[in-house]
């Protein structure tokens, strides 16, 4: 079921002298399976808006329903908040701050037993949490988070959220702090969490080129509403709009730009990397040249290694 979000208006300290409007009648719907990217300036209201979809933030004016769950400002019915986490998991920004038991196995388990499990089927779940990040329970279980590299801490955070198998994934800025493998790795985990865990996808990111790779729908926040809304094969057409918010084009859809006023069109729908690099050897192919058939960039060399790229626990320092 889809998350759909009507009229939602919030302001902090509401009724002070401090009162500051963070959300500004923000309406939209976020269907099953879908992979959204979340922009906008600092204090656009883009995490204010993401922590009222588990609940976090209570709502003031508007509605929200998740998965038929529906939040308002109603004293009654009250939500069902635990139903709402087990469906909307949510990783915070630097999650890697919230861990907090002395032990990886514990930290993970922590979420199904607060829900009920017994200790053994908590500790079971924990363990395919680990597996599915790509770490091996075996090897970080019994250690203490702070033994940790700080990609593999980020890991073990976000296996405490997908743990109780959440339907929709929620990131605010899952790569932040990272270098550009570490970046890289978080983002491939994403993907495959999209695949074997968590269907709907919503993350919040700084970088357009990132955001373009792996999201299928761009959303613009700017001074608490949404002040931009495309489906990604659509980006390429808004390169003004996205400048007037201060944003920038995708690298891809700049190069593919300046080819064209040079001369070599390679059509609509260019968006990234990916579609720019199958578009110039699509042109090579009408060409007559003999080009190799082509299925995405291998950024760091790592698709004929053997369980790459989750396995090896190796992660970019710096967070
Ligand atoms: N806890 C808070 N108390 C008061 N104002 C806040 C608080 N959190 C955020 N704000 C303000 O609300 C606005 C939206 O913030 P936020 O949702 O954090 O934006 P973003 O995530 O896009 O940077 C900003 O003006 C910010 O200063
Ligand atoms: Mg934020």
């Amino acid at each position: 079921m889809p998350i759909v979000v009507q009229g939602l208006s919030f302001s902090y300290s509401k009724g002070t002298p401090f009162e500051k409007k963070a959300l500004d009648n923000v309406s939209l719907t976020i269907n099953d399976g879908e992979f959204v990217g979340i922009m906008g300036h600092t204090g656009s209201g883009k995490s204010t808006f993401i922590q009222h979809l588990n609940g976090l933030i209570k709502v003031q004016e508007g509605s929200v329903e998740v998965n038929g769950i529906r939040l308002t400002n109603a004293k009654r019915p009250k939500p069902d908040y635990k139903k709402l986490r087990a469906t909307l998991g949510m990783v915070f920004q630097y999650p890697e701050y919230q861990l907090f038991d002395d032990t990886v196995i514990k930290d993970v388990s922590f979420g199904p037993k607060n829900m009920g499990y017994k200790k053994e089927e908590a500790e079971a779940m924990a363990r395919e949490a680990l597996r599915l990040v790509g770490l091996d329970p075996d090897e970080v279980g019994a250690k203490a988070p702070f033994e940790l590299s700080g990609g593999q801490k980020r890991r073990v955070a976000i296996a405490g959220v997908i743990v109780m198998k959440p339907k929709i994934l929620v990131l605010d800025e899952p790569t932040a702090g990272l270098d550009p493998y570490g970046k890289e790795q978080i983002l491939n985990l994403i993907l495959r969490l999209k695949k074997e865990c968590s269907p709907t996808v919503i993350v919040i990111s700084h970088d357009m080129d990132e955001i373009t790779r792996y999201a299928n729908r761009l959303i613009i926040f700017g001074d608490g509403k949404v002040a931009f809304d495309v489906p990604m094969t659509e980006l390429f057409k808004h390169g003004s709009e996205l400048e007037e918010l201060g944003l920038e084009t995708p690298s891809a859809v700049r190069m593919a730009n300046a080819l064209k006023a040079r001369g070599v069109d390679l059509g609509e729908g260019i968006v990234n990397m990916d579609t720019f690099t199958a578009a110039v050897l699509e042109k090579l192919r009408q060409k007559g040249e003999k080009v190799e058939d082509f299925n995405g960039i291998d950024w760091f060399g790592e698709k004929n290694k053997e369980n790459a790229p989750l396995s090896d626990g190796v992660f970019g320092e710096g967070v």
